[in-house]
């Protein structure tokens, strides 16, 4: 048997529990500072009305759903994600949504799309290349399938920019930095997305600097940091004892009303060079 790989987001359908994978990007979706850094960056891309768009990972179909609403009654979404499982709970969810006919799912990996080229008059991929071992691919497989003219992004958070309250500062860097470097190639990936898509020969890239906040230990905050107290066990960063003596921390600051925690979000957008005069073909 192979061993997996510490990242569960590399192959969700080989966990134990592919539900609460589910549950956590619902969760996160739902978060209103989550819901509001979605809006800014298909602003930000922008997506418009009547557009062809395609998300490359797209879990249980939270972009998704955003994007039916933005491309509107003459627009087409379409979401493939590696997972099974997740595709299979997309389908679940999108079955009592009203814009389900706007959308069409697929399981396929980021580095071999099964399309055609020039198909999309926007690809993205939200939170996705933090968990992919050869993210250039990924882009450059983006942009292929993405029209000459049209757009690729990409929006990743930044774990080297996690900022939270706690008394305890020299444990809090050991949890925070030390899991992020042993779950993650490049933790630091939301900064480098610009590079990214230049190096996959994108034009005109412009980025986007957010922030996740949060100042009372929403859902999706408190799971977050549960799991990382969990991985910096599993990874023997600390003893149980300390792990959980380091969450009841947290949790004093909340009774306090002192608790913050902020990580920035990069969302970069490059365009497809336009298709050479005499190769143009009539939209
Ligand atoms: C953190 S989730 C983000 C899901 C969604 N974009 C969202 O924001 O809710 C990362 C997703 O990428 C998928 N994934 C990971 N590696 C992939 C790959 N190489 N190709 C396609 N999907 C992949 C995972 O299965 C997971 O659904």
């Amino acid at each position: 048997m192979t061993a997996l790989h510490p990242d569960p987001y590399r192959d969700v359908d080989a966990q134990p529990d592919p539900i609460r994978f589910a549950e956590s990007l619902e969760e996160r979706g739902r978060t209103p500072s989550q819901v509001r850094l979605r809006q800014r960056f298909l602003r930000f891309m922008p997506v418009r009305p009547g557009h062809a768009v395609l998300e490359v990972g797209c879990g249980t179909g939270v972009v998704l759903r955003d994007l039916a609403a933005r491309v509107g009654p003459r627009g087409r979404v379409a979401g493939v994600d590696q997972s099974r499982w997740l595709v299979r709970a997309a389908a679940g969810i999108l079955r009592r949504h009203p814009l389900r006919r706007r959308i069409a799912l697929r399981v396929a990996a980021g580095g071999r799309l099964p399309f055609a080229a020039d198909r999309f008059d926007a690809t993205l991929a939200v939170t996705l290349l933090l968990h992919v071992a050869q993210p250039l691919e990924v882009v450059k497989e983006m942009a292929r399938v993405t029209r000459p003219g049209g757009l690729v992004a990409v929006q990743d958070q930044d774990f080297g920019t996690v900022a939270v309250t706690h008394p305890d500062r020299a444990l809090t860097e050991r949890i925070m930095a030390g899991v992020a470097a042993r779950l993650y190639e490049e933790p630091w990936s939301g900064r480098r997305l610009p590079g990214l898509l230049r190096a996959a020969g994108l034009e005109r890239v412009r980025l986007l600097t957010d922030v996740y906040q949060d100042t009372t230990l929403e859902p999706y905050t408190k799971s977050f940091l549960e799991r990382r107290a969990e991985n910096a066990v599993r990874f023997g960063l600390v003893d149980e004892r300390t792990a959980q003596g380091w969450l009841d921390g947290l949790t004093a600051l909340v009774a306090q009303e002192a608790f913050v925690l902020t990580m920035n979000y990069y969302g970069a957008v490059g365009a497809k060079a336009p298709a050479p005069r005499g190769r143009r073909r009539p939209r």
